[in-house]
């Protein structure tokens, strides 16, 4: 009889730690941060993820593609695309950013960058991808990509860049889609 007692006290004994233990653990689903663990700055804006499924420029109009850009870019694009991927190389952009999927650690990739911004412009509330490109390259703390800090991208494009330079790189940027 004492035996069975003190076997009967040993299971709950048991079950209750368990218990003790099940709440004491974290919550994986709980956010303390950001997803990525990057305490933003003030004006720093997270951005999440791209959903699923993936959106593509090719469905957007020229209208909403270049909503929202400054009247003064907008009216130098189309620029020259292959100029604007010349102009990666002294800008350095492409010690940065890669077109396919190896370095990402580094920066986010430009394959299909143009699809990406679909998403991002959505995710932001921007008026269109161009926008958010072109924020992007003048004002990269404006919004960080999920993974990366902010203080990594250059912040002295908006100066090195001429307005026919910004809109030669959007277009080639732009150009950077899903087939
Ligand atoms: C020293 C590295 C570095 C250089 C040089 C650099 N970038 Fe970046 N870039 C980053 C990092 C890191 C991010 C992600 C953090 C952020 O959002 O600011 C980024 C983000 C971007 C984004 C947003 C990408 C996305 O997936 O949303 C664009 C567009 C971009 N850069 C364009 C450029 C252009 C154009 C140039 C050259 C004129 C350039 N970058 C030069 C590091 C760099």
């Amino acid at each position: 009889m004492v035996r069975r007692k003190s076997y009967l006290l040993a299971i709950i004994c048991f079950l209750l730690a368990l218990v003790v233990v099940s709440a004491c653990a974290p919550n994986p689903r709980l956010q303390l941060i950001s997803p990525n663990m990057v305490v933003l700055a003030e004006g720093e804006t997270f951005v999440p993820p791209t959903p699923t499924p993936r959106p593509r420029i090719a469905g957007l109009s020229d209208e909403e593609i270049l909503a929202g850009l400054p009247q003064n870019i907008v009216a130098l694009i189309p620029g020259d695309a292959e100029r604007g991927l010349d102009l990666t190389v002294p800008h350095n952009c492409i010690g940065c950013h890669v077109t396919d999927n190896s370095l990402v650690d580094v920066a986010p990739t430009w394959l299909e960058i143009a699809d990406t911004a679909v998403g991002r412009a959505e995710q932001l509330g921007l008026a269109g991808p161009a926008l958010y490109l072109y924020t992007s390259i003048i004002n990269p703390n404006d919004y960080i990509v999920d993974g990366y800090t902010s203080d990594v991208m250059p912040e002295t494009y908006s100066e090195d860049l001429s307005e026919q330079d910004l809109a030669d790189l959007l277009t080639y940027l732009l150009s950077q889609r899903a087939e």
